[in-house]
């Protein structure tokens, strides 16, 4: 960007210097001389040409991904609008030049020569303040960031009450620190995250941005640091130490008024140390902070605090009923409900899962039972409150099943207010033999799922905070822990270190009766290398996310020879010691994202392996021995970027897999014949009888493919990334040569959807670089539910032979991408009799810079667009409006989402074919919630109906200058 910025400024010093003389001078005698026309003229096209550079350059800096200032936009606009003008002028003083002898109308010329003279320098002079970058160095700021909410729904009139009493201190100026105290599970994250959320949608805003952090019981000031950057999209230089961390916050932050939300504070936080602006000094600013007791408020010097109190008896009877439901209007029930939810003593956490715990029981005996139990005494848990733990502890204890209570105790392992990963934890609870393993991946799946939603009917997970995540309270965690390390059912002791800060592992903690052990995600930098260690039942060992880990004592390995599990990912470390091999009970080696390491020693004694996770690893070839590992189930090769060999026989002969992943990996799949000697084929894949789930990248050249494509349809998930072998090189160069490499530049529009039961089978196929010939994609049309095709050629021919040979719909397709592919939908040709899409959901066109509407492509296809939410359109130059309305499409009903960005040409979203009856229409989207439009100098108007939508609630509108409303 520096570069620009030397343009504009080096070319505004150089004009200035020259004009300053010249244009004040010009300015001054206009009046009286000649028209100076031609030297507006000139420094008019000096403007321009800046301009140009300065577009040119941003549209560089926004295919990197970057936000581009709104006053480089505004900048580029006013100089296109004066451009006109003075063209405008310019023309008119040429046709009217025969009556410039006429004074008063000279003279009214000469004023706007003038003023536009002014005006260019005005200009020259912004573009010079503009130098320092026209784009922001990051992705999309948004002021305040939506927090998922928890599994309570709607409020209680006390928690409501206490939201609206902290938003009326958060717009008092008198109060800079806010202190919100109260015990446990009374509600606090709840209530700071609603307002967080409430804020969100305030429309005057008071504060520049609002920073969430949670802070949790090991106070890392550096997460903290890293956290409130990351928000700000500031990179923090690590080398500069904690200090000068802090020093580069601060002055960040002192350009803001900010609002920060540090939750669950335990003890103070040096704000100094920090690097955040002390409220009092930076005016505008504030900072809430909850914790549990007054001591941190007062260590904080608050300067108001809110108590959390517990629920009152009408409150707390309203949330306890709306959880447990209907059975506690039961006359002989209600007398028993009303004592139990007494006995929560109004904290809505207890209230909610003793609800929850007791829902839809019927019988009053087991409501006299649970009221018994609730008041026997219980052994006091250290670090819990007595009164949330009888309930908490009830929950757990009818939770139904040892399995269920066990996979419930396993998600305590990870840290405090960690989002688990779904799809990971149900393999961690298969191999633990929490899930009957001879169940198949789709059905133990399903089982984990349910589960999973078992345990959050029970209140004792919630949703995390990406989709596909579960995570717990910290209260119910820290239940969840002293239960696992006292008195588990089966006697199985946990040892729970995970994000603790810690440094090394003490050998007096380990013993022979832990049956887990966590110390993932700290700070280790060794492991104890000691004989001592005797962990000799421990089953599952979790020690990821440990980054500076780089070596696995042998001795250490020893210690544990029970393990099924061992997740060690996101370590240095480069190799293994041979003591590896002496974990012959080992189900799941997880090593994702050690970057550095190599090698492996020969598998082939780990004979009970079933899942080998190898992602991100600098592994150059196969582990030796991996073909005698008959159990293995999952194989997870991912974005192995140095994989360049595997081995030919190694594969095929894994006779139990069911999930092959080699997305992003450098090994390219080519069918017999085209690969390289003793290199693995396609074929070898097809041998896998039991595969459910395949991510791989194929090259598929002169060959036969329907057979292939028929035996990939039959699998439950797949994502096949299709290059093609022959055109390969002369695509390499058109798109060398077009600088365009789609899937790096629109990632995040061809994001394929994660291919996990979760979501529904998916099945994507990318095509790259393709010549789309006859039939292929009507083959992988008829089972796939995303296509993308970037940087395609023949799709006219393809659209004609999939609309002549397609016998039906192709009703699993539910996103498609068409990137930077040749066409033009208008040369006739027959078009779809009915939808051949009815299914899509969302449609995204990227550099099309042939099409003029989409309506093109959905006349082609017979389109109606029934299920669409989501239509983006991205740099479409030569589109003059989205769709149009008429016959075949009256109404989008579903669509949620509009986004256009970047189309020179557009005038009109939707317009109306001609000699459409324009009365008593629907409104064309009667659902859209979000329009974006985004650098569209030429939309005029959104539609001629006003009526279009009814429902929307966010609009962003940004450097469209000539839409009027
Ligand atoms: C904010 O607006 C969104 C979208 O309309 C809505 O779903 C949400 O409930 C609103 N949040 C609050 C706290 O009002
Ligand atoms: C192993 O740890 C990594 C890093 O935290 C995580 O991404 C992965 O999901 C874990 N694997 C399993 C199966 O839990
Ligand atoms: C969970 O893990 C799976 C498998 O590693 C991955 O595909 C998926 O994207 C992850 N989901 C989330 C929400 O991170
Ligand atoms: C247009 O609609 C109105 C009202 O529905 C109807 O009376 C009129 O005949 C229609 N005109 C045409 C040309 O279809």
């Amino acid at each position: 960007m520096e570069v620009v910025a030397s343009i504009i400024s080096g070319a505004v010093v150089e004009t200035t210097r020259l004009l300053c003389g010249s244009i004040y001078s010009t300015i001054k005698n206009i009046v009286k001389g000649p028209l100076p026309l031609h030297v507006l003229e000139k420094e008019m096209k000096f403007l321009m040409a800046l301009r140009d550079d300065a577009t040119k350059e941003m549209a560089l800096d926004k295919r990197e991904g970057k936000v581009i200032k709104a006053q480089a936009i505004l900048w580029v606009g006013e100089v296109e609008d004066l451009h006109r003008k003075v063209n405008d002028q310019i023309q008119e003083a040429k046709s009217s030049r025969c009556f410039l002898s006429c004074s008063t109308k000279r003279y009214r010329m000469s004023r706007k020569v003038a003023k536009q003279l002014k005006e260019v320098k005005r200009l020259l002079e912004v573009g010079s303040s503009l130098a320092s970058s026209v784009a922001l160095s990051h992705p999309e700021f948004k002021a305040v960031e939506h927090i998922p909410g928890s599994s309570i729904q709607d409020q209680t009139t006390s928690i409501s009450e206490d939201l609206a009493k902290t938003m009326t201190l958060v717009s008092d100026d008198k109060y800079g620190i806010i202190g919100i105290w109260g015990m446990g599970g009374v509600g606090k994250t709840y209530l700071v995250r609603n307002l967080n959320n409430e804020l969100q949608n305030n429309s005057n805003l008071r504060f520049s941005c609002v920073l969430w952090v949670t802070v949790s019981k090991n106070l890392d000031i550096k997460m903290v640091q890293m956290r409130i950057a990351s928000r700000l999209h500031l990179n923090l230089e690590e080398s500069s130490g904690a200090d000068g961390m802090a020093i580069q916050l601060y002055q960040r932050l002192k350009e803001e008024s900010f609002l920060l939300i540090l939750d669950d504070v335990w003890e103070k936080i040096d704000l100094d140390k920090l690097g955040v602006p002390r409220p009092e000094e930076h005016r505008g600013s504030k900072i809430i902070l909850t914790c549990r007791s007054l001591d941190v408020c007062r260590d904080m010097v608050t300067d108001v605090e809110v108590k959390m109190m517990v629920l009152r008896d009408e409150d707390a009877w309203q949330l306890f009923s709306r959880y447990a439901r209907d059975v506690v209007t039961s006359e002989h029930i209600r007398p028993l409900a009303e004592a139990i939810c007494r006995e929560c003593h109004g904290l809505p956490l207890a209230i909610v899962t003793m609800g929850a715990a007791m829902r839809g029981k019927t019988k009053p005996e087991l409501w006299n039972h649970a009221l018994n139990q609730l008041r026997r005494s219980v052994p006091y848990a250290a670090g819990i409150e007595e009164k949330l733990y009888k309930p908490l502890k009830w929950s757990y204890d009818s939770l139904e099943g040892r399995y269920l209570k066990n996979c419930f105790l396993y998600c305590s392992l990870f840290p405090e207010d960690f989002s688990i990963n779904i799809s990971e934890l149900v393999w961690c609870w298969l191999v633990e033999g929490l899930i009957d393993e001879r169940e198949n991946y789709e059905d133990f799946f399903s089982r984990g799922i349910a589960l999973i939603e078992n345990l959050k009917d029970s209140c004792l997970l919630e949703d995390g905070s990406g989709e596909g995540t579960v995570k717990m309270h910290d209260v119910v965690r820290d239940v969840s822990i002293w239960i696992a390390s006292t008195c588990s059912e089966d006697g199985s002791e946990f040892l729970v270190r995970s994000g603790n800060g810690l440094k090394e592992i003490s050998t007096a903690e380990l013993s022979n009766s832990l049956k887990r052990v966590s110390f993932m995600n700290n700070d280790l930098e060794r492991l104890p290398d000691d004989s001592v260690i005797q962990c000799s039942e421990a089953s599952t060992l979790l020690l990821q996310g440990n980054r500076r880990l780089d070596r696995v004592p042998a001795r250490f390995l020893e210690g544990f020879g029970a393990l099924r599990l061992l997740n060690i990912s996101g370590t240095r470390i480069k190799s293994f010691p041979d003591s590896l091999l002496q974990l012959d009970n080992i189900r799941a080696l997880l090593l994702s994202n050690c970057q550095d390491l190599e090698e492996l020693p020969p598998l082939e004694r780990l004979s009970r392996l079933q899942v080998l996770d190898l992602s991100l690893t600098g592994i150059r070839e196969l582990p030796r021995g991996l073909e005698q590992l008959n159990n293995l189930r999952h194989l997870n090769l991912g974005k192995t970027r140095r994989l360049k060999v595997v081995q030919a026989g190694v594969i095929s002969k894994l006779s139990s897999l069911e999930v092959l992943d080699l997305s992003n990996s450098c090994y390219i799949w080519k069918v017999k014949g085209a690969v390289q000697e003793k290199q693995a084929c396609f074929e070898e894949l097809q041998c896998l009888e039991r595969l459910q789930v395949l991510s791989i990248r194929l090259i598929l050249c002169y060959s036969p493919q329907d057979t292939i494509i028929s035996w990939i349809n039959r699998l439950k998930a797949f994502e096949v990334d299709i290059e093609w072998g022959y055109s390969h090189l002369v695509f390499q160069e058109y798109r060398r040569s077009k600088y365009i490499n789609c899937s790096s530049l629109y990632s995040q529009y061809l994001q394929v959807p994660s291919l996990s039961p979760l979501s529904g089978a998916q099945r994507c196929v990318i095509m790259e670089g393709t010549y789309l010939s006859r039939g292929q994609v009507g083959c992988w049309l008829s089972k796939a539910s995303y296509l993308c095709l970037s940087s395609c050629r023949g799709l006219n021919k393809m659209l004609q032979d999939l609309i002549i040979n397609s016998v039906g719909s192709f009703l699993y397709l539910k996103k498609l991408v068409i990137c930077d592919s040749d066409c033009s939908f208008q040369t006739g040709g027959r078009a779809a009799e009915y939808d051949l899409l009815p299914n899509l959901e969302e449609l995204c066109l990227i550099l099309m810079t042939c099409i003029e509407s989409i309506s093109e492509l959905a006349n082609h296809l017979g389109l109606r667009f029934q299920r669409l939410k989501t239509i983006d359109v991205i740099s479409c130059g030569e589109m003059k409006y989205l769709l149009s309305l008429g016959n075949s499409i009256c109404t989008i009903p579903n669509l949620e989402v509009i986004w256009v960005h970047n189309c020179s040409n557009l005038e009109e979203l939707f317009n109306y074919l001609p000699l459409q009856n324009m009365t008593n229409l629907d409104p064309i989207t009667p659902n859209l919630r979000k329009l974006e439009l985004n650098d569209l100098p030429n939309l005029r108007s959104l539609c001629s109906d006003e009526k279009a939508w009814p429902g929307i609630d966010q609009v962003e509108v940004i450097n469209c200058n000539l839409l009027r409303h």
